[in-house]
């Protein structure tokens, strides 16, 4: 099955449903209790190039990788040549060079792993890229859902709030539609940009509670302050007045509805304290499937590499 799997994982886009499917499997498989994660990586180093801030994704990607018996190296900006000006290539490029055969990268600027992939020999995961994808958190977004619901196929997710600056919206969208959801996307209006819905194949929403309506799953994502540029709220009390995800307005969704956040979470601007700790929230199953996601990820582009020689 692994010839399904590709040399790099830059985005959702261009993954096929098979290795969508492949990498959920293997992530159940591997985190089933009493199944010893097999040593795919031992005597391999796994580069971890985050040029951005992130808790989660680079905690559970460190995890995952030691977990399949590679050495992590962490390039950190504020301490390395990055902060002399170094290029985002010549600093990949050097640390490939000490012998690192995969990097997980967080840049940034949208573009930066496919701009990776195409100049040097390493196998590049995207952790991701400015606005662009973060295809291992639609993974374990889908993953979670899966868990919970059993299938993804017919489920309608509705992902809400600051959808201009969201990566976990535009990669959660490709995987969840590819899966058979059904996707809506809601936002202000200066959070939306225009063409999503033919973009994404989503249905669009400028207002909260319509798309809430019968959903199964709703998504609060955050509000993105160091993306956003040239005010587009009036304030973050206004925004959780208008946009904020609370029990009342969960109420209109399916009942038993469940309740997502890919963290970090700005708690009572875009999801309510209590909603997000209480029990329809899957906000810590989601940093669990994160581990596993991840571990699938390298495990199989590992086995795929050993496939090539
Ligand atoms: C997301 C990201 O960095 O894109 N966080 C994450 O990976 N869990 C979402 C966000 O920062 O809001």
């Amino acid at each position: 099955m692994n010839h399904l799997f590709p040399r790099h994982l830059l985005g959702i886009e261009g993954l096929t449903r098979e290795a969508a499917i492949e990498i959920l499997d293997t992530a159940d498989t591997l985190s089933h209790e009493g199944v010893s994660v097999p040593a795919t990586l031992q005597g391999k180093t796994v580069l971890m190039a985050f040029f951005e801030s992130s808790t989660r994704t680079r905690v559970s990607f460190e995890m995952a990788a030691k977990r399949l018996g590679a050495q992590v190296v962490t390039i950190a900006p504020s301490t390395s040549s990055v902060s002399k000006g170094e290029s985002l290539l010549d600093t990949v490029r050097t640390v490939a060079a000490m012998g690192s055969e995969i990097a997980v990268v967080r840049h940034a600027r949208s573009g930066a792993a496919l701009f990776l992939a195409d100049r040097i020999a390493t196998t590049i995961i995207n952790a991701g890229d400015g606005t662009h994808e973060h295809p291992t958190q639609a993974l374990l977004d889908a993953l979670t859902i899966r868990r919970k619901l059993g299938r993804i196929e017919g489920l309608t997710i509705a992902i809400c709030g600051d959808v201009a600056h969201s990566r976990v919206a535009r990669s959660g969208a490709l995987l969840l539609r590819l899966l058979g959801a059904h996707v809506r996307f809601a936002g202000p209006p200066t959070l939306l940009p225009p063409g999503m819905a033919d973009a994404y194949g989503v249905s669009v929403y400028d207002r909260i509670e319509p798309a809430l309506e019968g959903a199964d799953v709703v998504m609060a994502l955050r509000v993105q302050q160091e993306r956003i540029a040239g005010n587009p709220l009036p304030s973050l009390r206004e925004y959780n007045r208008i946009f904020g995800l609370n029990e009342q307005r969960l109420a209109l969704a399916k009942p038993g509805a469940w309740v997502m956040h890919p963290g970090p979470m700005n708690r009572g601007v875009e999801i309510d304290g209590a909603l997000a700790d209480g029990p329809r929230s899957l906000v810590l199953d989601q940093v669990k499937a994160g581990v596993a996601i991840r571990t699938a990820v390298l495990h199989l582009v590992a086995t795929h590499q050993a496939l090539l020689g």
